[in-house]
């Protein structure tokens, strides 16, 4: 059922405590996460956003509850992804004609999508909709993360409905960022920035400024995922402003993935070499085939160096750093070094090409790396050691 926002903003999302992955397989969602929907209730009436496509019938069916679908006059459909559009056909066979306002790209993703010709209303930047006491101003956000993607504006309660924007995947009992575990929030919220609004950084970063230069009085920021910022509102957007300006800790990743251990030695003897030399530097070792990938994402994204190890294995690198590799290339991270290194039988190519698609990723590549021919020994491990004491120097 509907949840209070304000006097005349009620939240009539679902929550989802039992996702696990979004996206496909793509993102892991541990704390499940929630889809996001406003009713709005001045003079006119205004739904923004719904929510994904399987709880279509139950979200129609509490609206239902909520307000007579008939005195909807207005939909904004913020994005056109299926998690908050999804239930959108349902929702049409009830009010066919209600206007649907929206960028012209999401026309595109909507008409894509459902192949409906509904009732659309293009808006730009700067268009409004009064709807009484309050009136709605329409701010294109496009790349954030679709072409389509817009923020709406609320006068009068000074609410800025940010879709996706400062969201976080995590199912909550509250609807408010004063009310949540801050630890989990902000754990969610940059994970949340890491694998989905990091590659658009750049964009992230002119889009805030032209809304502050709009200078909108903001008490509110409601997202389509997640808690709304209603205790300091502005705290989640200047740590986007931080978080898009090249961020970095700290911090070095060693991510490595080995078939019979030897090139797990190896990265254990790097990381004490990198703390030998830098004791105040946080050094964290993952196997890539046995760690979450959008956890690693978020590691990597922390980072201000990795450094990465294959076994070599048919002229190549294994399985899971070839994908956390792609991962990487698609985040556009900027601002990082990197190193390579890896155990190898025979022909021994993974050092060579993981530098290679590091170097493509935008990685500054310190080292030609290390290899090492089949198991290291105590010497060997020693010499290693110094490789990572080395690094600690380039990194
Ligand atoms: Fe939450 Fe881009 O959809």
């Amino acid at each position: 059922m509907g949840k209070k926002i304000t006097d005349r903003v009620t939240w009539v999302g679902k929550v989802d405590w039992e996702l696990r992955k979004f996206h496909g397989d793509e993102y892991s969602t541990h704390r499940g996460s929630s889809y996001n929907s406003y009713l709005i209730r001045d003079k006119k009436t205004v739904l923004i956003d719904t929510v994904w496509l399987p709880y279509d019938k139950e979200f129609v069916t509490n609206l239902k509850k909520e307000i007579d679908l008939k005195e909807i006059d207005y939909i904004i459909v913020n994005h056109g992804e299926v998690d908050h559009s999804g239930s959108l056909p349902e929702l049409m066979k009830e009010i066919p004609d209600t206007p649907i306002y929206c960028t012209a790209n999401a026309v595109k993703s909507l008409k894509g999508q459902y192949h409906q010709d509904w009732n659309f209303v293009t808006v730009k930047t700067g268009d409004k909709l009064e709807l009484g006491e309050t009136t709605l101003t329409f701010i294109e956000a496009t790349m954030l993360h679709w072409p389509d993607t817009m923020f709406t504006y609320m006068s009068g309660d000074n609410i800025l409905f940010s879709n996706d924007g400062f969201g976080q995947h995590y199912a909550s009992e509250t609807l408010f960022n004063d009310s949540a575990d801050p630890c989990i929030l902000w754990a969610e919220a940059m994970k949340y920035y890491a694998n989905i609004l990091a590659p658009f950084s750049p964009m992230v970063t002119r889009k805030i400024k032209e809304i502050q230069a709009m200078n909108l009085p903001i008490d509110m920021i409601c997202t389509s995922h997640g808690i709304c910022w209603k205790d300091n509102p502005m705290q989640i957007v200047e740590k986007y402003l931080e978080w898009a300006d090249n961020y970095q800790e700290n911090r070095i990743t060693i991510i490595y993935d080995t078939m019979w251990n030897a090139t797990r030695h190896m990265a254990e003897a790097i990381a004490a070499g990198i703390l030998e030399v830098d004791p105040e530097v946080e050094v964290k070792i993952f196997n890539s085939a046995k760690t979450d990938k959008t956890d690693l994402i978020t590691e990597v994204f922390r980072s201000r160096a990795i450094v990465m190890g294959s076994s070599t294995v048919n002229n190549g690198y294994l399985y899971s750093i070839a994908g956390i590799l792609e991962l990487i290339r698609g985040m556009k991270f900027k601002n990082k070094k990197a190193a390579a290194f890896g155990s190898y039988g025979w022909s021994g190519e993974a050092v060579k090409l993981i530098n290679e698609e590091l170097k493509k990723a935008g990685f500054e590549v310190v080292s030609d790396g290390y290899r090492v021919n089949w198991e290291p020994d105590k010497a060997e491990l020693e010499k290693i050691k110094e490789f990572g004491r080395q690094l600690a120097k380039l990194l």
